[in-house]
């Protein structure tokens, strides 16, 4: 009895098996990977059935938002289910780096896929899509000809005028990192205190909710991810957000601040296998355009194809590499708090 059990937990592994000559199928569900993602949107699940149909392994997905999935794994610790962690914005997949959340992978598929700047130099996470901070404005409030990058919004004519994202989002904690690297921790001081002075109205909760208000003249300018306009014109949220989104114009700073969406490997997953191919599937062109798609994000490489996003242009992203995000997201939020970013 019990080699006859040893029998079937041996062949519980492998799909097809020979029985008396016939072929027996299992059902694919007998592999399967655990995703515990912060990209909450619900098109990802389109890809996961690709990834399911082409490989057999069943996607069991957890979905939360950045923060408390970071926190989840910390307390779940060793007894994790996570296969594969999903997350977006950079300096979260490289605090959940930090924190040991991940694990070290690679192979020369994801090296081939995955441009050396969007993934970790330890092979603790990959890039899978890449979004854009863009300005939106609104054009019978403020003269969009003077306006060309961030740090335009320290501009004193534009007093009572910006609308900020509230300190916590980590868009924002992303884009003065990148100012950080870029400016110098001065500079991006000084252009903090002036643009912050800019600001009359409460901070905002997302980026929606500033599209609107620059749209109906409660703002004139305010910095937002691109997808969140692109989705709104395409009138993913409604008629009326189509209408909002078509009075705003959407200025690219030129090179732009670029963030990511990426994945890693769990640090206690159970099902590398499983995990290492799913995360080779959202890194190949077609896992990348897949996810990046519907979303109106970019992928790794090459530029959304939707209409909505071709209208904002094309852009360069700047030279930040996505771990110096990372590395300068305390030092932002400390900048930011001492400029009075509420
Ligand atoms: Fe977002």
């Amino acid at each position: 009895m019990k080699s006859f059990a040893r029998f079937f937990s041996s062949i519980a592994f492998s799909s097809i098996f020979v029985l008396s000559g016939a072929f027996f199928e299992l059902r694919a569900s007998e592999r399967e990977v655990r995703v515990y993602s912060g990209r909450h949107y619900n098109t990802d699940r389109e890809v996961f059935k690709e990834f399911n149909k082409k490989t057999g392994i069943r996607v069991r997905l957890i979905e939360a938002t950045g923060i408390s999935l970071i926190e989840r794994l910390k307390r779940e610790g060793k007894n994790s289910k996570a296969d594969v962690i999903l997350l977006v914005d950079a300096a979260r997949i490289s605090n959940a780096a930090k924190s040991g959340l991940l694990q070290p992978y690679s192979s020369s598929i994801l090296e081939k896929n995955v441009p050396i700047d969007l993934r970790d130099s330890e092979g603790r996470w990959y890039s899978l899509t890449r979004r854009v901070r863009v300005l939106v404005a609104n054009p019978k409030i403020v003269d969009v000809t003077k306006i060309k990058n961030y740090s335009d919004l320290s501009n004193p004519s534009l007093k009572g005028l910006v609308c900020l994202r509230k300190r916590n989002s980590p868009y924002n904690q992303s884009l003065v990192a990148n100012q950080i690297v870029l400016r110098g921790e001065k500079e991006t001081k000084s252009w903090l205190k002036d643009m912050i002075s800019n600001v009359s109205t409460p901070y905002f909760p997302g980026d929606i909710g500033i599209t609107r208000a620059v749209a109906n003249g409660k703002c004139g300018i305010g910095i937002v991810n691109h997808y969140y306009v692109a989705r709104m014109l395409a009138g993913v949220n409604g008629k009326k957000d189509k209408n909002l989104a078509s009075k705003v114009v959407v200025i690219t700073p030129n090179p732009a601040h670029v963030n990511v969406s990426a994945g890693g490997l769990a640090k206690y997953a159970t099902n590398k296998k499983e995990a290492i191919e799913l995360l080779e599937f959202l890194a190949s062109p077609r896992g990348s355009e897949g996810l990046a798609g519907p979303t109106y994000e970019h992928p790794l490489v090459g530029f959304n194809q939707s209409s909505e996003v071709k209208y904002f242009g094309a852009f360069t992203p700047d030279k930040v590499t996505i771990k110096d995000l990372g590395k300068f997201n305390s030092k932002a939020i400390k900048l930011m708090r001492k400029a009075g970013w509420d």
